[in-house]
């Protein structure tokens, strides 16, 4: 099995619960609010965790209660935190959430620490060839540079998440072997409309994006996932489940998918893991709520046996 390294984002999440999102310039009462760890960076770290992976996580938080507090979760999910530095200038990240009755949120990062990680930071890191390092656009752009730039030395493959959505310099570009992004970042990486899952232009307009010798994956919520490579299109139905909170879906995609990949298992058995993986963080609060490998593996069992999915 290979190691996973992510450079990536902590944050304490603020999450309100409430029945509806509040219009410009309205108020609405909310229900609850939770303090719940957060950060794409420290959630995928925790899915892959969870998903009895060995993963590490390189990023800043600052010398504050949210830091102190969010590097004991991190500690307690079993996920390597020795390259995780107290930013002197910065407080930890922090991530204001709404969620609706509908599980569906809205979303303010005030970065802080987060963008203090920096290609030196990176330069102290151990990267060897057996490894995966994953990134995601919640901390700065060159840093992730050097960080590919490493892994690409060492032989290690590489995996980007562009979220939140941003374009993606050709030089980051040149060093991804697999591109994660949801279906509204497809549509605005390959300058076109929104695509559905089973639509006959998925490889045309994914090869605006990547080069042939790249992967691009495309996740579209319930409905499921696509990897494409080339002309190659391999699609995994995604499964229905009774939403509470969708933020972090995507986090639990990634970190799933990059687990399944890190224990050799195929493009459409990855998908279908991860499709899986993310259907099961959407039944709970909060982000960081990454299901355990028993829950996953049970799940997708239980799928197999009812029959109506399609496999
Ligand atoms: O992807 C969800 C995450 O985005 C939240 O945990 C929040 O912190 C933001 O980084």
């Amino acid at each position: 099995m290979k190691n996973i390294i992510i450079a990536g984002s902590i944050n304490m999440d603020i999450v309100a619960q409430m029945d509806k999102h509040p219009e410009n310039g309205e108020t609405v009462f909310g229900k609850k609010i939770s303090f719940i760890p957060g950060g794409k960076g420290a959630n995928q770290a925790r899915a892959i965790s969870r998903l009895e992976g060995k993963v590490a996580l390189v990023g800043k938080v600052g010398k504050d209660q949210f830091g102190k507090s969010l590097l004991r979760s991190l500690n307690t999910d079993g996920i390597n935190t020795g390259n995780i530095k107290i930013s002197q200038n910065n407080t930890t990240g922090v991530a204001l959430i709404g969620v609706d009755r509908q599980a569906e949120n809205r979303i303010i990062i005030v970065s802080g620490a987060n963008f203090d990680l920096s290609p030196k930071d990176i330069s102290k890191i151990d990267l060897q060839k057996n490894t995966i390092a994953i990134s995601q656009f919640e901390v700065p752009q060159n840093t992730i540079k050097a960080f590919f730039k490493k892994a690409k030395k060492a032989k290690a493959q590489t995996i980007l998440n562009p979220s939140p959505t941003g374009k993606i310099p050709p030089d980051l570009l040149e060093l991804v072997d697999y591109l994660i992004v949801n279906e509204h970042e497809f549509a605005y990486l390959s300058n076109t409309k929104k695509l559905q899952i089973d639509s006959a232009s998925l490889a045309k307009n994914a090869n605006r994006i990547v080069a042939i010798d790249q992967v691009i994956i495309t996740t579209f919520g319930a409905k499921g996932s696509v990897a494409i490579k080339g002309s190659k299109v391999i699609k995994a139905p995604g499964f229905k489940v009774k939403a509470v909170d969708t933020t972090g879906a995507g986090d639990s995609f990634l970190g799933s998918f990059s687990q399944a990949l890190a224990e050799g298992r195929d493009l459409k058995d990855a998908l279908t893991f991860a499709n899986a993986a993310a259907a099961l963080k959407v039944t709970k609060l909060g982000a960081s709520s990454m299901p355990y490998r028993s829950e996953v593996d049970k799940f997708i069992q239980d799928k197999m046996r009812q029959k109506n999915h399609g496999f």
